[in-house]
């Protein structure tokens, strides 16, 4: 049995040790905002934040999250950063297909919190490993930029 803080609240799971994280909140905490997409760590969908930094919950066993705070696209709801991403992604009518764009607004949220004025590298950089197959990475980037004003 392990204990998981996740948005906020403890939670008691009895998983494997091995099982990721992802499995663990789509299946077992029934937070289905984090996407699965490639498995192996490298399209983005599955990002969360782990102690407040962008990680792929697909490629993390859980035993490894230990006491660390998890947030989920489902525990932004009142933080202020996101709130101001999700205007911005209005504004600038992101989405399209709209399945990446859970992990593509947690790497967002994560590079502002650590970066309020990130350069346009700093953007590409902390956004390059969140593909998006609709090609919406233009969009994004503008999103951002309105955020860091
Ligand atoms: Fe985790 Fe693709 S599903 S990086």
């Amino acid at each position: 049995m392990l204990t998981l803080q996740v948005n906020g609240a403890a939670h008691q799971v009895d998983v494997p040790d091995d099982m990721p994280l992802l499995w663990v909140l789509r299946d077992v905490l029934g937070l289905p905002g984090t996407k699965f997409g490639c498995g192996i760590g490298e399209c983005g969908a599955c990002t969360v934040h782990v102690d407040g930094r962008a990680v792929r919950a697909c490629s993390l066993p859980v035993v490894l999250v230990g006491d660390r705070p998890v947030t989920t696209i489902e525990g932004l709801a009142d933080d202020q950063v996101a709130t101001e991403v999700s205007k911005a992604w209005l504004e600038i009518d992101v989405v399209q297909c709209g399945y990446c764009q859970p992990g593509q607004i947690m790497a967002a949220v994560a590079l502002l919190k650590s970066n309020l004025h990130p350069s346009d590298d700093e953007v590409d950089q902390a956004m390059a490993g969140n593909i998006c197959r609709c090609g919406t990475y233009r969009r994004i980037r503008a999103a951002i930029r309105n955020v860091a004003g």
